[in-house]
C-alpha cells in the first residue's frame, strides 16, 4: 500500500446490471455534500490515454483479440489512470471512486477466462504500483436480473441464454474474492431499487470508512 497516502480510495464491482455508474454518482454527491474532493474514474479508462485503450480492448471491430493482448491493454490502460490520476489524487487526500478497478481483471480474464489468479494478481501490483482500495462494494444482482435489466426485457435470446454461463462465472468469482477478504469487501443487494441500494451503500461507507 501506498505510504504518501492521505485519500480514500473505493471501488464498485460486479457483473451485468447491477448499477455501479448509478450507485457512483449517487455516493460522490453526498461525499460532496459533506466538503470532501472527489475524483470519480473507470475501467478500462479514465484518463486520455485510457480512454483511448478502452476503444481498442473493448471495440466490437477486435472480436480476434488473444486473450493475452486482452490482459496486457486492461493493464496498460490501468497503468495509465493509477500513475496520471489516481495515485495522485490519494496523496494530496482526495477521494478516489472506482468503476472497476484491479479486480475486474482477478475476475474476468483470471478466473472466468481463466488466465490465472496469480498472473493476473502480480500484473496488478505493476500496474497499480501496489495501490489497492480500502473499501470495495459488490454490486451483487442474480444473473437474470442484470440480463433483464440491461436488454430492457426478460425475454432472453438464444446468445444471451448461451453467455448466462459466463455471467454466472462472473458472478461467483466476485462472490469468492468478497469472501476472501471480508475486511476490504461489501457485498450489496443490487436486485433491490436504486434509492435502497443508495442507503445501503451510504451507512457502508459511513460504518466502514470514518468520516470526520
Ligand atoms: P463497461 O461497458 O464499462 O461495462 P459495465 O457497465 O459492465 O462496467 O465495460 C467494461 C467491460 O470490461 C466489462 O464487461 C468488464 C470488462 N473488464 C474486464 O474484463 N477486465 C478488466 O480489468 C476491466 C476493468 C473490465
Amino acid at each position: 500500500m501506498d505510504n504518501n497516502r492521505k485519500g480514500v480510495f473505493i471501488s464498485f464491482e460486479g457483473g451485468e446490471g447491477g448499477g455501479k455508474s448509478v450507485q457512483i454518482v449517487r455516493l460522490r454527491e453526498k461525499l460532496e455534500k459533506i466538503g470532501k474532493k472527489i475524483v470519480m474514474t473507470r475501467e478500462p479508462g479514465g484518463t486520455m490515454i485510457s480512454e483511448q485503450i478502452r476503444e481498442v480492448v473493448l471495440g466490437k471491430k477486435n472480436m480476434g483479440m488473444a486473450y493475452t493482448t486482452e490482459v496486457l491493454l486492461f493493464q496498460a490502460a490501468r497503468a495509465q489512470v493509477y500513475r496520471e490520476l489516481i495515485i495522485p489524487a490519494l496523496e494530496v487526500g482526495k477521494w478516489v471512486l472506482a468503476d472497476r478497478t484491479s479486480d475486474s481483471s482477478i475476475v474476468y480474464q483470471g478466473m472466468v477466462r481463466e488466465f490465472g489468479v496469480s498472473e493476473i494478481k502480480h500484473l496488478n501490483d505493476l500496474s497499480t504500483k501496489n495501490t489497492y482500495p480500502d473499501l470495495t462494494i459488490l454490486l451483487d444482482v442474480p444473473v437474470e436480473v442484470g440480463l433483464a435489466r440491461r436488454n430492457g426485457t426478460e425475454k432472453m435470446d438464444r446468445l444471451d441464454l448461451e453467455s448466462r454461463n459466463f455471467h454466472e462465472k462472473v458472478r461467483q468469482g466476485y462472490l469468492t474474492l468478497a469472501k476472501e477478504n471480508p475486511k476490504r469487501w461489501v457485498v450489496v443487494d443490487a436486485s433491490r431499487t436504486i434509492e435502497t441500494i443508495a442507503e445501503d451503500v451510504w451507512s457502508i461507507v459511513r460504518k466502514r470508512v470514518i468520516i470526520d
